[in-house]
Parts: structure tokens; sequence; C-alpha cells
């Protein structure tokens, strides 16, 4: 069965009821784990595998690239991970504890949930919902409680964090597909959760705003805040990764580990599509040959 996209109202204050010793692993060591995924599989209606994985563990406190080709699973994974689409078999488990629809069906499970977990969804059109841009900042804050100052002052440093104060009394859904990004990029940051899920952050983002998202994950990092960014951008990942899981074109996992482990295993990148081969007819016919580009100091 498939979730519905979680409603708007879902995202409540954190009251960090999923405390310290809930978010400690089975055997009561502190959790090395923000998410373990045991024999999961998802099916889409229609018969489609979303993505199927036999045993993944995301780390704490890590940056971890989710790489694969299209339709590899990236997204469906995402959304596994923030409890918008449960897996027909299999067991999640986030901060040491099991997430299945029954759970998150709880109101009060599900507002602890969602307060703890951001998502950027790859469409950004489906992210915004307010007014305009400045509610849309304003809304988790808000739901927590904060007061109106404070309210004030976290959407101003998030405005002018993405470059966004410009836009800031317009309505979201007409703006542009960049624009719409840099909101949703700033609407999670309001929100500070503890695990930020990122699907495709850099798509639609002019170069300028993506070091400016480079820089806020590598402050993530720096905070020991749990990030997972699907992307298809190994220039990011070589930049923001500690660990990389790669999907595989059956959408299972292909790999896992260390990010510069696996960014040397060309064969391995190549295999699930991550590195791309083209001709250069710009250049020299001695050139016209077909080159690869999975690595920063490949300039093909
Ligand atoms: N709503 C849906 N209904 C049916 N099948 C779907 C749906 N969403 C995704 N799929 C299928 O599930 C598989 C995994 O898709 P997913 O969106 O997770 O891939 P992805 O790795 O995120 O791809 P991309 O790089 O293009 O974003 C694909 O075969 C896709 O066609
Ligand atoms: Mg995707």
């Amino acid at each position: 069965m498939v979730a519905a996209m979680h409603e708007r109202s879902d995202h409540q204050p954190s009251d960090r009821a999923i405390t310290e010793s809930s978010a400690r692993s089975p055997s009561g060591s502190p959790g090395e784990f923000a998410f373990e995924l045991n024999n999961i599989s998802f099916t889409y209606p229609g018969g489609v595998l979303g993505v199927e994985i036999e045993h993944l563990g995301i780390r704490r406190g890590c940056c971890t690239i989710l790489l694969g080709a299209n339709g590899s699973g990236k997204s469906t994974l995402l959304k596994i991970l923030d409890g918008l689409l449960y897996p027909q078999k299999g067991n999640l488990r986030a901060f040491g504890e099991s997430v299945t629809e029954k759970r998150l069906d709880e109101k009060d499970f599900q507002r602890r949930f969602r307060s703890r977990v951001g998502f950027v969804f790859q469409d950004a059109d489906i992210q915004c919902f307010s007014p305009t841009v400045r509610d849309e900042l304003a809304f988790a804050p808000l739901q927590k409680g904060m007061d109106e100052r404070n309210i004030d002052l976290l959407v101003q440093k998030a405005l002018s964090t993405l470059r966004i104060e410009s836009i800031a009394d317009r309505y979201p859904y007409r703006l542009s597909g960049g624009e719409k990004k840099r909101v949703a990029i700033a609407s999670i940051l309001t929100m500070d959760p503890e695990i930020y899920l990122l699907d495709e952050p850099t798509a639609n983002l002019d170069p300028a705003t993506e070091g400016i998202l480079i820089d806020l994950l590598a402050g993530f990092a720096e905070e020991n805040k749990t990030v997972v960014v699907a992307t298809q951008d190994l220039m990011l990942a070589r930049h923001i990764g500690d660990r990389a899981v790669i999907l595989g074109p059956d959408r299972t996992l292909a790999a896992e580990g260390e990010m510069t482990d696996l960014l040397d295993r060309s064969e391995l990148l190549a295999s699930a599509g991550l590195a791309h081969y083209h001709r250069h007819p710009h250049r020299k016919a001695s050139t016209h040959e077909r080159h690869s580009h999975y690595t920063e100091d490949d300039s093909g």
C-alpha cells in the first residue's frame, strides 16, 4: 500500500519525546545509525519496483550521498526514510525505533518524527503551500510555538542565507524553478530538524546558489547533523559527502561505504550509470573520442 504525501498539518512542534534513551539501539548502546533498513521492498501500484534493500544503515552525524542513475530508486528511498512511502516488506528503524504505517498513524509519534526529519523534495512544486514565501518560512517555527520576534529573526536569516529577500512577499507557486528550490531549502532551515533529507537539492540552482548550498551542507557536517542527499552531481558528492550509497539500475543496493573509496571505483560508477561518455565535437578531430567525467581530475 502506498502512503499519501503527508498533510502539511503533520509538521508539528518538536517535543523531543523520542528521547535519548529511545534513540539508542536495541542493545542499549548509543545508536550508530539514524536509519536502519532491513529487507525493505517497495513496489508502486501497477507493479513497478521502487527500491529493494537487504540491509542499510544511515549513520548519524554523517553526510550520506545517495547515488544512482535515473529511476534507480533514490527518491523512493528518501520518501521511505521520511515515512511518506511504506514498504510492503521489511523494517525501517529511525532513531532506534521501528517506523511503520501504524506508528505514523499515531498523531504523537507522527508529530515527533516529522519535527526531527526535514525533507526537500526533488519537485519543489509540491513543497510550498503558504500564500507567501515569508509565511512558508514561518510555518515550522510557528508550529513549534516560537514567539513572533524570534520567528521574524529566523525567517530574516533564512531569507538572507538563500538570498531570497526580494521574493519574500511573493506567492511561492508563481516563482521560477530555482527560486522555489531556494524557498524549499530555506524552509527547512527555519524548521531546524535533526536530519536533513534533500532530493537533488542543486537541480535548478544557479552556480552562485549552489555554492551557498555547499557551504550550508558543510556547516551541517560541522554541527554533526545527519544529512542524506540524493544527487547525480558527483562534484557535490565529493565536496560534502562522508559516505555514499549507490543504487544500481535494478534498484537494489550496489555499494555502500566511504565516499572517497567509492568515487575511486570507476567501473562501479560506470555500471551504476554514474559516469558519462560523450563526444567533444567542438574540439579538434583528434579528440573526437569518448570521454568519461566521473572524477574531479578528469576534465575530459
Ligand atoms: N508514482 C510512481 N508510480 C509508479 N512508478 C513510479 C512512481 N515514482 C517512481 N516510480 C518508478 O520507480 C522507480 C524508481 O523511481 P525514483 O523516482 O525513486 O528514481 P530516482 O533514482 O529518484 O530517479 P531520478 O534520478 O530520475 O530522480 C522508477 O522505475 C520509476 O519509474
Ligand atoms: Mg529522484
